[in-house]
This record gives structure tokens, sequence and C-alpha cells, in this order.
């Protein structure tokens, strides 16, 4: 007799095999969405039960299935087209046809769209706290060189005098908006199409809100949930199937914090070839032929992660493009773009938060660095300008001075030349010799979100009181679905 290949509840023997089998599969992604499957399972039951569409007593043998599945793992599974039909077809296995009632009133469709917004949400926690990880690190390493005079940059040029504080201050204000768009995408990711069915809604008399509510689907709208008319369910059972705009918006938040690494990464790379920074050993590299080198391998990892993002978003939007309504299989293939979107940005904030947490700034050589190139020549201006010397008069000044030199005696010099008077006549040489020194030139720009001490340590006190916030916030999404969970399971026992 011809051996047929093991046929799942879905194909039957129809359309059980044949040379297409493992390119229909996504078995090998679903693995990620074992446990959202049997929570979704699991919410679907309890309800079909409370709604008496299945009676208790078939609700406790399909949730005692499923708690049998759970246990013998993934790897368990009998072959299917997914997840979703291997997990029932093990049910069926367990409880002979009383399991085929687990999938009345819903369709993959619904099914799989839960699934991927119920993981997410997990992942999503997991990129905000490495988010959160970074700008503490930035704000702990901060705190340390509040006077720590380093150069800033224009066109990769010394331009101004800054201190290492602003530097790192200017990432942490960056990826605390990261933080921000990652809570606003799971606040989309947080609705619930579970009920749609497969696109179309279902005559059984389903309660969309109680399985929403049994999965932790708590979406707190920022906009006032006018997008949908209830908070947690996706209203039309069309959109709730088809639409993937919340792996968009993830996925699009992911690439934003992406790009802010690796700009991060790239100055850091510059600022230890430039014997600014070491980077301790632990997120170093060496070569192995030359015995003298110290690469920082990680930052370069973490540069290129803006790479793996670009793709994520470029896979994404290209798959979901010109899709018709309402599901079609292309969706398949959207979802791993997020899950290894998510994976990698993740992976590269918490390497970025461990190498900058453990890397010596090396103040002396800031310190000289930061008064080369004439940088301090716009705080001269601003000094004479200060002193009521038209400013455009002032630059004009101190540029012709650069010509020859940055000290007093090139500036007096551009004075006689320029103005046909001594400098002091305009501004007492004490004023332009603080001016002349890079940390008196730090000093003197406090302006609000400017690099003087006083400005960076008020900044640094609003960073870690946000930072603070923040974590809050994460905890609390974390323990809404903790919440649910443990509700779930408690609902769960009383059909032992
Ligand atoms: N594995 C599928 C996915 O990820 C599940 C939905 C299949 N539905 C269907 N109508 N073929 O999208």
């Amino acid at each position: 007799m011809d051996e047929e290949p093991a046929s799942d509840v879905v194909r039957r023997e129809r359309f059980s095999g044949g040379p297409a089998r493992g390119f229909l599969s996504s078995m090998s992604e679903d693995e990620r969405i074992f446990e959202a499957d049997l929570a979704v399972d699991r919410a679907h039951v309890v309800m079909l039960a409370e709604q008496g569409i299945v009676s208790d007593d078939e609700a406790g043998e399909i949730l005692a299935a499923l708690e049998d599945v759970e246990e013998a793992g993934y790897d368990a599974l009998p072959d299917g087209e997914d997840v979703h039909a291997a997990i029932e077809t093990a049910v069926i296995e367990r409880v002979g046809e009383i399991g085929g009632k687990m999938h009345t009133a819903r369709s993959r469709n619904d099914e799989v769209a839960t699934c991927i917004r119920y993981r997410l949400r997990e992942d999503l926690v997991e990129a905000m706290r490495s988010s959160l990880a970074l700008r503490e690190a930035l704000v702990e390493v901060a705190q340390e060189h509040v006077e720590t005079t380093m150069p800033g940059y224009t066109h990769l040029q010394p331009a101004q005098p800054t201190t290492v504080a602003h530097y790192l201050l200017s990432y942490e204000q960056a990826v605390a908006r990261d933080t921000e768009r990652l809570v606003d995408a799971y606040d989309r990711v947080d609705r619930c199409p579970l009920g749609a069915a497969a696109f179309a809604g279902t005559p059984f008399d389903v309660d969309r809100e109680r399985t929403a509510e049994l999965l932790g689907f708590e979406a707190v709208h920022a906009s006032g949930g006018s997008s949908d008319s209830s908070d947690d369910v996706l209203e039309n059972s069309m959109d709730a199937v088809s639409s993937r705009d919340f792996l968009l918006e993830t996925v699009g938040a992911l690439s934003n914090l992406a790009i802010t690494l690796s700009g991060f990464a790239e100055d850091l790379i510059g600022f230890s070839n430039r014997g600014y920074l070491e980077l301790s050993d632990d997120y170093a590299s060496t070569s192995s032929i030359m015995p003298q080198k110290k690469n920082p391998d990680t930052l370069e990892l973490v540069r290129a992660t803006a790479g793996d993002a670009s793709a994520g978003l470029n896979g994404l939007s290209t798959t979901l493009k010109g899709l018709p309504r309402a599901y079609n299989r292309d969706l398949q293939r959207a979802t791993p773009h997020a899950w290894e979107t998510v994976d990698a940005v993740s992976e590269a904030t918490e390497v970025t938060a461990g190498a900058i947490a453990t890397a010596e700034w090396d103040e002396a050589s800031l310190e000289a660095a930061a008064a080369e190139g004439f940088s301090t020549a716009t705080g001269v201006a601003d000094a004479l300008a200060m002193q009521g010397l038209p400013f455009r008069t002032a630059h004009e000044l101190v540029a012709l001075a650069s010509e020859t030199g940055s000290d007093y005696a090139a500036l007096e010099a551009a004075s006689e030349e320029l103005l046909g008077e001594p400098l002091d006549a305009h501004v007492p040489r004490e004023a332009i010799e603080t001016a002349l020194d890079p940390a008196e030139s730090v000093a003197s720009r406090d302006s609000r979100g400017g690099p003087a001490p006083a400005a960076v340590r008020e900044r640094i006190g609003t960073a870690r009181t946000a930072i603070a916030a923040d974590r809050e916030a994460v905890d609390d999404l974390e323990r809404t679905v903790a919440d649910a969970n443990a509700a779930l399971a408690e609902e769960v026992r009383a059909y032992e």
C-alpha cells in the first residue's frame, strides 16, 4: 500500500501532499507563535462555552487536550500546513471528533492575526526595555562627564567645544523618542481581531469583547479611540484579518531606533579611532593575524543593523503593497520580517547599552582635541557681539584672524586691520582670553539644552525622571498581559 503523507485537518486527503507541501508550510516560522496560539485557542474555547456554543464538557476535553499539546511541545506537533492546523490536528488526535469543535466560529485568518499581535506585544516590551537600558547607560555615563570637554563637529570638522555629557544626552533624547514610538506602536498592536472569522464575521453568537479581554488586549488609545468603536476589538471584520499596518508601524519604529544606533555607533568607532574612547575588551574584537589589533567590531555590527531593519521595512512594505481585500497568503511571508527586525534591533540596542556603559573616555585627549581647529572662534565672535559689535562684523574679524592663528595676537592684528582700532577698545582682553578657553566656552553656552554643565545637570535630572516614568509604563503593559494570562489560566482550570 502506498504510504500517504500524514494529513492535517485542513488539507485532508485532497490537499495532503505534492511538491509545494513545504513551500506552503509556515511551520518553521510558527514556533514563535506556539504559545500565542495555545492562548488564543484557550480564550476562544472558554468563550464558546460561555456562549453555549460548545458544552462545558466539550470545552473541558478540548482544554485538557491543549494542555497536553503544550506539555508535549512544539516539536511533537503533527505535520501541518501551519501551527494552527497542527495544533487542531493534535487536539483531534487526542479527543477525537469533539476536538473539531475548537475551530467553530473562527478562521485561521483571525487566528493568525491575533497570534501575531499577541506575541508581538512581548517582543515590543523587550525592545522598549532595551531602549530604556541604553538610555540609562547614556545618562549614567553623562553624569560622570558633565565637565569633560570634547570637540563637537559639523561636517566632521572641529566646530565648537562641547562636553561628553552633552553629546551622550543628545542620543538619550533621540532614543527617548524611539521608546515613545515603540509605545505608540504597541497601542495599535494591542487590538484584537479574533471573532472576525475568515473576514466576513460568523452567524454564531460570539463575544468578541470577552476573547479580547481573556487575551489581555486593552489598547489605551492616545487618539481617543476614534479609529475603532471599541478600545480593544478591531471592529470591522474584514479590516481585522487583512491589516498588517501594525507590523509596518512596529518595524518603522524599530528602523528609526536602528538608524539612531547606527549614527551613534559610527561616532563611537571614530572616537575610538582617534583615541578619545576605549571600548572594554568585552565589546571589542581582535585580528586573527595582526596581534596588536583591538577592533570595535560590536559597534560595526550595531551600525550594520540599520541594514537589517531597512531590509525588514522594505520586505514588509513591498509584501503588503497592493494586496487585495481580504486575506491573501502573502501575509504569511510578511510576518517573519517583523520577527527578524525586532530581534536584530533589540539585540543591537542592548549591545550598545553594554558597550557605552563599559567604555572609558580619555579625558586628556578629549580636552586637548577640544581646542583644535580654532573651535572657540564662534565663542570669540559671540564675546565681541555681546559688547555691542554687530555679530556679522565680529564674525568677519574672527574669520580674518583665523587666517593667521587662533590666539589673542591674531585677533588683535585682525582688529587693527579690519576696524583700525585695538581689540580692547571693544572688549576687555580678559573676556577674549576666557572665550578662547574651551571649558569656559562650554560654560558660557548656558541656553536651554546647551552644553553648560548647569544646563546639562538639569537635563540629567529630567531624563532620569522620564526614564523612570517610561519604565513604569512598560511594567504596566507587561502586567496587563500577565494578569490576563493568569485570569485565563483560572478560567481554564474551571473546566477541569
Ligand atoms: N499560516 C497562515 C498565515 O500565516 C495562516 C492563515 C492561513 N489562512 C488561509 N486562508 N490560507 O497567514
